[in-house]
């Protein structure tokens, strides 16, 4: 049975993004600044991380309401260890259609394999650069170009289905979109393009370094022509374009300059079990002092869908306008996109 579960927009509830930690081996400049996340930092300590059967018995909670589709985030999310077995557990939930992980790539040609075996069917690889130095500027110089690369050609090889999300920031990569457009179609593998977000508090956003959709669009169509395509589901986050002629796409996601809230069906839980309804959220539900209490799975069920029946949240449509909160947000390292 469908289940009728809505917000205060008459959004439904159909994907659950799950953080399974807050630590990263990149320190992405648009993410986790290295001088803020550095030495001292202070990650979330292991008790306050929800345990695999704590987030297993959430997602199947999330299932009952109408959830079909589940993302594995982090920070990164090959960090964190015994990921397949995991997953495994999540594909036997009934009612998933589709799993997912978004990674920075690195750790992929070690985990690819497993992963694909535990029933994972997605990757989203993050990649901003083919050039090393500009890669390196970017992930706070942790990694060059080719293992992930070659991470990428692992999963690919393991039967996964990738994408590419490429950040795009001004005078930072905008060099770098036609030939990593050029690469990619030539690799058969959907590049999106994602405009730089002012997630979290410490990215040093400015609506001036944000290479908008139809900049990129002006910028891909100058080289090879594109036309639209529809979107897979509806509420996609990415919209489509294939290469005129050809079978090969691209994606933009284009969160700045022409907003999707109307469609968001997405929540999020954090890796210490909040739960936000919003990427930009100031704050989250504390769903683990509920599975750590002797709730059962229909009374969390009822907090979750009171949570999501009153949710109204449209940052990215309100971000334009004057009144947008100055609330500290949740880090991007918290959620995961
Ligand atoms: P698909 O399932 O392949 O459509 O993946 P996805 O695009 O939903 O997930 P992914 O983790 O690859 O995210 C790509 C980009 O979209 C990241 O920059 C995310 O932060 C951004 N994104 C995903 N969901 C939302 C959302 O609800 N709001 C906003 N503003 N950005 C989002
Ligand atoms: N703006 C846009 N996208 C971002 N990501 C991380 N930080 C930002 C930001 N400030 C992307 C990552 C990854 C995905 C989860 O979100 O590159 O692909
Ligand atoms: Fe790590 Fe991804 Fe954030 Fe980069 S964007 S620091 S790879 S979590
Ligand atoms: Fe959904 Fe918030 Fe993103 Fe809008 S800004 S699409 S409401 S997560």
């Amino acid at each position: 049975m469908e289940h009728k579960l809505a917000d205060l927009s008459n959004r439904p509830l159909r994907d659950l993004r799950i953080s399974v930690t807050d630590r990263c081996n990149f320190r992405c400049r648009y993410c986790m600044p290295a001088e803020i996340f550095g030495p001292d930092f202070q990650f979330l300590p292991q008790e306050s991380i929800l345990t695999y059967e704590e987030t297993v018995r959430l997602a199947r909670i999330f299932v009952s309401l109408g959830v079909r589709k589940l993302r594995i985030t982090g920070g990164e999310p090959l960090l964190r260890k015994g990921l397949p077995s995991f997953i495994r557990e999540l594909d036997r939930l009934e009612g998933v259609e589709d799993i997912a992980l978004t990674t920075n790539g690195v750790l992929l040609r070690k985990y690819a394999k497993e992963l694909y075996d535990a029933g994972l069917k997605r990757v989203s690889v993050s990649l901003d650069s083919l050039d090393d130095r500009r890669f390196r500027l970017m992930n706070g110089d942790r990694s060059g170009v080719q293992p992930v690369l070659d991470g990428i050609a692992a999963a690919a090889e393991a039967g996964l289905k990738v994408k590419i999300n490429m950040v795009v920031q001004k005078e930072v990569n905008e060099q770098d979109i036609l030939p990593m457009a050029a690469y990619f179609r030539d690799k058969k593998l959907t590049l999106r393009f994602i405009e730089f977000m002012d997630v979290g508090n410490t990215n040093g956003w400015k609506l001036d370094k944000v290479v908008t959709k139809k900049r990129i669009l002006e910028i891909i169509q100058g080289w090879a022509p594109v036309e639209p395509l529809d979107a897979h589901y509806s509420g996609e986050v990415a919209a489509r374009y294939r290469y005129k002629g050809s079978d090969e796409e691209i994606g933009i996601i284009s969160s700045v300059s022409d907003a999707f809230c109307s469609t968001c069906t997405r929540a999020r839980i954090s890796a210490e079990g909040k739960l936000y309804t919003c990427l930009f959220a100031s704050r989250g539900h504390d769903l683990r002092e509920l599975l750590r209490s002797d709730r059962t799975d229909t009374e969390i069920g009822r907090f979750i869908e009171a949570v999501w029946m009153a949710r109204s949240d449209r940052y990215s449509e309100e971000r334009a306008s004057s009144h947008s909160s100055h609330s500290p947000k949740i880090e991007m390292s918290h959620i995961g996109g």
